[in-house]
């Protein structure tokens, strides 16, 4: 497909049904995905100008940094630390509307106030996180969960 996003005026409801799909003709029949994982984050800070959008991949005892768009960011976090860290050790999706109030936060910058991490899966087991982080406290909620989920679930 043509490497071009169509980002309709709208709400983010809105915004991510005009987006899953381009995201997925995007990733089309491309197997790297650290390839993918870059447009998948490029994609949505274009869409959404998320002051931070990344991956951080599951190597041995750490999450390593990997593809991203906003400012340069810590390279390692230790299982069960700060909320990338939680949500690998704990499977799940961590929603943060203010990061000054999770325990062990990682600031790798003082403008993120909110945040939202989603674990990856390969065979049930978590290999990756997409961290989305927002200069605006409250920025996340449910509909961010279920279509980050299902946008990583392309990957
Ligand atoms: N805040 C994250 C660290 C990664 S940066 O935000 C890019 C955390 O607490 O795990």
């Amino acid at each position: 497909m043509a490497e071009h996003l169509d980002i309709p005026a709208g709400n983010k409801e809105q915004i991510y049904q005009a987006l899953l799909p381009q995201i997925k003709a995007l990733i089309g029949e491309e197997t790297d995905t650290i390839a993918n994982m870059a447009n998948v984050a490029a994609a949505l800070k274009q869409a959404f100008g998320f002051f931070w959008v990344g991956f951080y991949l599951v190597k041995d005892d750490q999450l390593v940094l990997g593809p991203f768009q906003g400012p340069v960011a810590c390279t390692r976090i230790r299982y069960g630390k700060g909320v990338c860290g939680t949500a690998w050790k704990e499977e799940k999706i961590i929603l943060v509307q203010d990061v000054n109030k999770f325990p062990g936060h990682i600031a790798c910058s003082s403008e993120s106030k909110s945040e939202i991490v989603v674990p990856l899966f390969h065979s049930k087991r978590p290999v990756a996180v997409l961290d989305v982080d927002s200069d605006r406290p409250n920025d996340f909620n449910e509909t961010d969960a279920k279509y980050l989920e299902a946008i990583c679930r392309l990957l």
